[in-house]
C-alpha cells in the first residue's frame, strides 16, 4: 500500500484499495510512463455493491480505474463483459480508452473524460439540449458492433426475456409491438442511466459504463436512453425522439431501423405515461 493514497473511501474502501495495491506500480507505469512519478493518489468517483470507480492521479496524467471484487462470480462477469467491450471500442473516440486491464486484480483502466454529465445538462437546459448528441453516440455504438440476424418482432422479443423495462407497459404495447420487427441483434450497453455520459467541452456526448453488456435487438440503447430523457423532459416527447434519431441515423443511414425504434419507444412510453396517471388518478 505504500504508493496507493486513498480519499473517501468508505465504502468497501480497504478490501477493494488493498485488492489495487499490489499493481499499483503497473497502473503507474501505464498512466505515466515516461515521468518518474509513481504515487498514485485516488478519488473515489462511484460505484457500490462490490464495485469501485477511481480517478487515479499520478503526476500530471488521469485516469480512471473501475475495480469490481472479483470474489462474486457476479462481478467477475461484469469485469468481463466491461472489459471485452472496452477492448472492441478500443479505436472509437467517443469512449473512454481503454487503457489497461487486469484479470488477477479485476480491474479496467481508462482514460478520463473530462465534461459535464448529460443527467445534469439535461436537467439544466432540458432533455432536448442533449437528444441529438446522444444519438450520434448511440449511432455510433450501433455501427461499431456486429450484428447477426434476427427473426422476431419487439413483442416477441420482449414477451421472452426479462429486461427490466415495467411488464405492464410491455403488455399494454404487445399488439402495437408486433408489428415492428426487430432488426439483427448486436452486443448494447444495455444501461440507459443518463450519468453514463458526459458532454464535452466541444458539445460531443461521450459514453461509458459497459458492466451491464449484452446481446439485444439492434437500438436497445437508443429505447433505453430514449425512455430515460423523456421522463426528464416534461413536455412532448416527439421532438426530443426527432433529435435523438436524427443523431443515430447521422452516423450511417439507418432510416428504417430509426423509424421502427422511434414507434417502439412512443408505444412502451404512451403506456408508461398512461399507467402512471391511472396511478396518480
Ligand atoms: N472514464 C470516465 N471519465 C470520467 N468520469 C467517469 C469515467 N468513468 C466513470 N466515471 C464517473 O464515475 C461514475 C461511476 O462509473 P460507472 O462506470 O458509471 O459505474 P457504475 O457501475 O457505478 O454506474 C460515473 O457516473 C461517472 O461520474
Ligand atoms: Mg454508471
Amino acid at each position: 500500500m505504500q504508493n496507493v493514497a486513498s480519499q473517501q473511501d468508505d465504502f468497501y474502501g480497504d478490501r477493494m484499495t488493498a485488492q489495487v495495491a499490489r499493481w499499483a506500480e503497473g497502473i503507474a507505469a501505464v498512466l505515466s510512463p515516461d515521468e518518474s512519478a509513481s504515487a498514485l493518489q485516488l478519488e473515489r468517483l462511484g460505484g457500490r455493491d462490490g464495485r469501485a470507480v477511481y480517478k487515479v492521479v499520478c503526476g500530471t496524467r488521469v485516469g480512471v480505474l473501475k475495480l469490481f471484487d472479483h470474489s462474486r462470480p457476479a462481478l467477475r462477469d461484469a469485469y468481463l463483459r466491461e472489459r471485452d467491450m472496452l477492448v472492441q471500442l478500443k479505436g472509437w473516440s467517443r469512449t473512454a480508452r481503454h487503457l489497461a486491464h487486469c484479470d488477477a486484480g479485476g480491474f479496467v483502466l481508462t482514460q478520463y473524460l473530462r465534461g459535464t454529465p448529460v443527467s445534469q445538462y439535461a436537467e439544466r437546459h432540458g432533455a432536448l439540449s442533449v437528444a441529438r448528441a446522444v444519438g450520434v453516440w448511440l449511432g455510433g455504438l450501433d455501427a461499431r458492433m456486429i450484428t447477426r440476424p434476427a427473426f422476431a418482432s419487439w413483442s416477441d422479443y420482449l414477451a421472452s426475456v426479462r429486461t427490466g423495462l415495467p411488464q405492464s407497459a410491455v403488455d399494454g404495447a404487445d399488439a402495437a409491438l408486433g408489428s415492428l420487427p426487430v432488426r439483427g441483434m448486436a452486443l448494447a450497453r444495455n444501461d440507459g442511466n443518463l450519468s453514463n455520459f458526459v458532454m464535452n467541452g466541444s458539445g460531443h456526448c461521450l459514453g461509458f459504463d459497459f458492466e451491464r453488456a449484452r446481446v439485444k435487438p439492434r437500438g436497445w440503447d437508443f429505447v433505453l436512453t430514449a425512455l430515460e430523457l423523456t421522463a426528464q423532459s416534461p413536455g412532448p416527447v416527439d421532438p426530443v425522439l426527432d433529435r435523438l434519431a436524427d443523431g443515430f441515423a447521422s452516423v450511417r443511414d439507418q432510416n428504417t431501423l430509426v423509424q421502427d425504434l422511434r414507434d417502439v419507444v412512443r408505444f412502451l412510453f404512451t403506456e408508461i405515461s398512461a399507467q402512471s396517471h391511472k396511478m396518480e388518478g
